[in-house]
C-alpha cells in the first residue's frame, strides 16, 4: 500500500511534497522519491526527511509528485523507488496497485527496444504511456488507451515534460484524492497527505482520468466522458482518516481481509488455470519434487498458520510436515540435509528466532524458503527462494489480515507442491476453485461481527477462557486464544479438543467458558461430544458453527455462525470470527486493540 502526494501551484513544491510523504508514513514504506522538473528526480531508501538533502541545489519548481513504497514487485531499493521516469524523460509517474499484467506490456515494449532501470510494474506503465505520447496520441488519449489495456489495480498521478504545471491523475482500485486550494491543488492516494493544506476534496472514481492545474480540475472517463464532482468538505482528522475512518487499525485491517485473500491468489490462481503460478518458487522446484522432508519454522501466529500448513499439505499433498518454534528451532540442531527444506513463515520478516533458524539450516546446507509479507525484509533476503503474502502493511500488533494471508499462502503452497510432485485428486481441485472464492466467504463473516460482539459482551468479565478445536480447526483454536490474550490480557488457552479428557476438563466449571470451534466437517460429532462433556460440568459454551447447524442453538450458550465452506477453509472464516471476537472483548474491557501492553508489531530480538 504505496503514498502518492503531488501538488500544483505558487509555492515551491519540493518541501510540501515531503511534507505531504511525512504524512503517509503510516501506510508503512522501504523507500520514496520525489520528482519536480527543477530538482530533478530525487530517491532514497533512509526515509522520507532524507529527500530534501537529496536536491542539488535551493528547491524551486512548483509542481511535481512524490512517493512512499511498499514494495510488491521488486526488492526495496533506490532504482525501485517511484518516480519513475519513461523514456526521454518524456514523463513522471508515482503508482500505487499492482499491475497485474505488467510482464505482457513489458515483453512488447521490450520487443520495441525498450530498457528498463527497475524491476517494477509501475516503471512499465510509465514507459507504456509514453510510447503512445511519442507515437501521436495527446496527453490524455496515451493516458486512457494505455489504462484501458491494464489488468489490475492502480492509482497514479504522473507529470509530462511538454506540459508542465499539471498534473494528470487515475485510479482503478487505489484510491486518488484531489485536493483543491487557492491557486493550487493536490493530488493524492488518501486525504491524509493533504487536509493540513485543504479539507476541500475530490475522489476520483474507478475507470476515471483527472487532469488538475492550479485553477482547475476535470474529470473523466477512460472513454473521454466528462464527469462533473462537486468538491467535498472533510470532516475527519489525521488519525481518523489513516484509519480510513474505523477507530482502530485491527478493525481497518480485519475488514481488509478480503482484499487482502483476493491480492494474495491474484496472478497465481485462476479459473482456467489448473496450475499455480508461483515465481519465487521456480529456480527450486527441481528441489520441491524431489523433497523428502518440509520443516516449517515460525513464531506466534506465524507458528499456529505453520500448523495449518502442516495438516494441510499432509493431507492435500501426503508430504510429512516438521513445525517448529522459532525459539525452539535456533537451539537444536536441525537436521538439514538436500533433500530437506526449511519454510520460514513471518509477516515482519525480522522475528529474531525465525531468522536464527533459517541461519542455522542454511549453515548446515539446507534448502531455505519463506512466506513473508514485508517485501525486502531480511528473512526474505535470506532465504533462498519464497512466496510473498500480499497483506500489505499490517500496524495493528495483533496479527488479522496477515495471519489469514499466511493460510491462503499455504493453501497456494500446497497446490503448487502437488502439481509439482505429482500429486492429483479431485479434492486438489475442489480446494483450488474454493480459495478463489473465499474472498466472497470472507466479506460475508465480516458482515455478520455485530452479532459476534453481542456475543463477547458476555465474556468481557471472565478472567479465563478455553479455546479447543480439532483437526485444521486446532490451530484456530491456539490462534482464537493467542487474539484474545494479546489484546484483552485474559488468560486464554488453545488446546486440541481431543485432548480435554486428558486433563483440561478439570479446570471447566461455570466460570469457565469454552470457545468449542466446531464447523459441520468430519470430526464435527467428535466435537459435540466434547462440548457435551463441558455442559455437563456447567462450562459455558460458545460454539463457532456453520449455517444452518440446528443443533448449535440448544448445545452452546452462544452461538457464532460462518457460512458452510470447504473443510479446509471453515478453519479460515472461524479464525476472522474469532478474531472479531477478541477485539470486541478488548473495546469491551476499556483496551486499545491496536497497543496491547508490553508487545511490540515486530519481535527482533531474542
Ligand atoms: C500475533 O498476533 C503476534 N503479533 C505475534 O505472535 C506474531 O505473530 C509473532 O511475533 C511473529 O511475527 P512475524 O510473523 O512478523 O514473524
Amino acid at each position: 500500500m504505496c503514498g502518492i502526494i503531488a501538488y500544483t501551484g505558487e509555492r515551491v513544491a519540493l518541501p510540501l511534497l515531503i511534507t505531504g510523504l511525512s504524512k503517509l508514513e503510516y501506510r508503512g514504506y522501504d523507500s520514496a522519491g520525489v520528482y519536480t522538473p527543477e530538482d530533478g528526480l530525487l530517491r532514497s531508501t533512509d526515509g522520507v526527511q532524507s529527500l530534501a538533502a537529496l536536491a542539488p541545489n535551493a528547491p524551486s519548481g512548483t509542481f511535481g509528485i512524490a512517493h512512499t513504497r511498499w514494495a510488491t514487485h521488486g526488492a526495496p531499493a533506490v532504482r525501485n523507488a517511484h518516480p519513475h521516469a519513461a523514456q526521454n524523460n518524456i514523463l513522471h509517474l508515482v503508482h500505487n496497485g499492482i499491475i497485474e499484467n505488467y510482464q505482457d506490456l513489458k515483453d512488447e515494449l521490450s520487443a520495441l527496444g525498450h530498457t528498463f532501470a527497475s524491476d517494477t510494474d509501475s516503471e512499465v506503465l510509465a514507459h507504456y504511456i509514453a510510447t503512445a505520447y511519442e507515437a501521436g496520441l495527446t496527453t490524455t488519449e496515451a493516458l486512457a488507451s494505455t489504462l484501458s489495456k491494464v489488468r489490475g489495480t492502480y492509482g497514479i498521478a504522473l507529470v509530462f515534460a511538454d506540459d508542465p504545471g499539471t498534473l494528470y491523475a487515475a485510479a482503478l482500485g487505489s484510491p486518488i484524492v484531489i485536493g483543491i486550494g487557492e491557486h493550487e491543488a493536490w493530488v493524492a492516494s488518501d486525504a491524509t497527505a493533504l487536509i493540513h493544506e485543504t479539507k476541500r476534496v475530490v475522489y476520483l472514481e474507478d475507470g476515471e482520468y483527472a487532469i488538475v492545474t492550479p485553477e482547475t480540475y476535470t474529470i473523466k472517463t477512460l472513454g473521454h466522458i466528462d464527469k462533473t464532482r462537486t468538491p467535498q468538505t472533510v470532516t475527519q482528522n489525521a488519525e481518523e482518516l489513516s484509519k480510513h475512518g474505523y477507530a482502530h487499525y485491527m478493525l481497518k485491517e480485519m475488514h481488509e481481509i478480503p482484499t487482502v485473500i483476493a491480492d494474495t491468489t491474484r496472478g497465481r490462481l485462476s479459473e482456467m488455470r489448473s496450475t499455480v503460478k508461483l515465481g519465487g518458487l521456480e529456480e527450486v522446484r527441481r528441489e520441491l519434487e524431489r523433497m523428502e522432508r518440509l520443516m516449517v519454522v515460525g513464531c506466534g501466529s506465524a507458528y499456529y498458520a505453520g500448523l495449518y500448513g502442516k495438516y494441510l499439505i499432509g493431507s492435500l499433498v501426503g508430504l510429512p510436515v516438521d513445525l517448529e518454534l522459532g525459539s525452539e528451532a535456533r537451539y537444536r540442531s536441525i537436521p538439514a540435509s538436500r533433500s530437506s527444506v526449511l519454510l520460514a513463515v513471518t509477516q515482519s520478516g525480522e522475528t529474531a528466532d525465525t531468522l536464527a533458524s533459517v541461519k542455522a539450516f542454511k549453515e548446515h546446507g539446507g534448502l531455505t524458503l519463506g512466506l513473508v509479507n514485508v517485501v525486502g525484509s531480511t528473512i526474505a533476503r535470506t532465504v533462498d527462494a519464497g512466496v510473498y503474502t500480499h497483506a500489505g502493511p499490517e500496524i495493528g500488533v495483533a496479527s488479522t489480515k496477515a495471519f489469514v494471508t499466511q493460510l491462503v499462502g499455504f493453501g497456494l503452497i500446497a497446490l503448487k507442491l502437488a502439481e509439482l510432485r505429482g500429486v492429483t485428486s479431485t479434492e486438489l481441485l475442489s480446494f483450488k476453485d474454493a480459495l478463489l472464492s473465499l474472498p466472497t466467504l470472507a466479506t460475508e463473516v465480516l458482515a455478520r461481527s455485530e452479532r459476534v460482539e453481542a456475543v463477547a459482551q458476555h465474556y468481557a468479565k471472565y478472567a479465563h477462557m478455553l479455546y479447543i478445536g480439532r483437526s485444521l480447526s486446532a490451530p484456530m483454536a491456539y490462534e482464537g486464544a493467542l487474539k484474545l490474550k494479546e489484546v484483552s490480557y485474559i488468560h486464554a488457552e488453545g488446546y486440541p479438543a481431543g485432548e480435554m479428557k486428558h486433563g483440561p476438563l478439570a479446570m471447566i466449571d461455570d466460570a469457565f467458558p469454552t470457545m468449542a470451534i466446531a464447523p459441520r466437517d468430519s470430526v464435527y460429532e467428535k466435537m459435540i461430544s466434547n462440548i457435551q462433556e463441558i455442559k455437563a460440568r456447567k462450562g459455558p459454551i460458545i460454539m463457532v458453527a456453520t449455517d444452518g447447524d440446528y443443533r448449535a442453538e440448544e448445545m452452546a450458550d452462544h452461538v457464532i455462525w460462518i457460512p458452510k465452506a470447504h473443510e479446509a477453509l471453515m478453519p479460515v472464516l472461524a479464525t476472522m470470527a474469532l478474531q472479531q471476537f477478541a477485539y470486541a472483548v478488548a473495546l469491551a474491557k476499556g483496551i486499545n486493540p491496536d497497543r496491547p501492553r508490553n508487545l511490540a508489531k515486530s519481535v527482533t530480538v531474542e
